[in-house]
C-alpha cells in the first residue's frame, strides 16, 4: 500500500513542524490568506494548479532564498510594494502568512 507510507511520511512532517512554526503566526491561517490573497500572482502551494505566472517568486522560492526569515517578510508585508496590491494586512495576518511561507522551506 503506497498511500500509506505516503501518509506516515507526511504525518512525520506535520509533527515536526509546530516547534518551529509556533514562534509566530499559524501557518495553516496563513495558508488559507495565501490562497485567497496572493495565489492569483504567486504559485503559494506546491500543489497549487498553474495559475502564477513566471514573473513571481513562488512562495517555495522565496522560502528557499537564504534571506528570506520571519522579519524579512514582515518587513517585506507591512509595505505596499508594486505590482502587489496593498492589502494593509493585519500583524496577524502578516505572521501567519510569513508562518506558512517559512513552513515551505526544505529542511
Ligand atoms: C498582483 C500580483 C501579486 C499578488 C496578488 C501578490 N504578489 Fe507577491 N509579488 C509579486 C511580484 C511581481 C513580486 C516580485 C517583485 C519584486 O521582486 O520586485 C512579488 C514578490 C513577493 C515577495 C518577495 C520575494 C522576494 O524577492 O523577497 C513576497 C514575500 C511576496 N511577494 C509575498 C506575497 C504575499 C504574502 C501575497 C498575498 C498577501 C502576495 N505576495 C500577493 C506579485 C504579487
Amino acid at each position: 500500500m503506497w498511500w500509506a507510507r505516503i501518509i506516515a511520511v507526511a504525518a512525520v512532517a506535520l509533527m515536526a513542524l509546530p516547534a518551529e512554526a509556533q514562534e509566530s503566526g499559524d501557518r495553516l491561517a496563513g495558508h488559507d490568506l495565501a490562497v485567497r490573497w496572493c495565489s492569483s500572482c504567486h504559485i503559494v502551494d506546491p500543489g497549487q494548479q498553474r495559475q502564477g505566472t513566471d514573473a513571481v517568486p513562488t512562495f517555495a522560492a522565496i522560502a528557499a532564498m537564504k534571506s528570506t526569515t520571519s522579519m524579512s517578510l514582515t518587513v517585506f508585508l507591512s509595505t505596499p510594494h508594486t505590482p502587489m496590491p496593498d492589502y494593509s494586512l493585519s500583524r496577524d495576518d502578516i505572521a501567519n502568512v510569513s508562518a506558512y511561507i517559512l513552513s515551505l522551506r526544505k529542511k
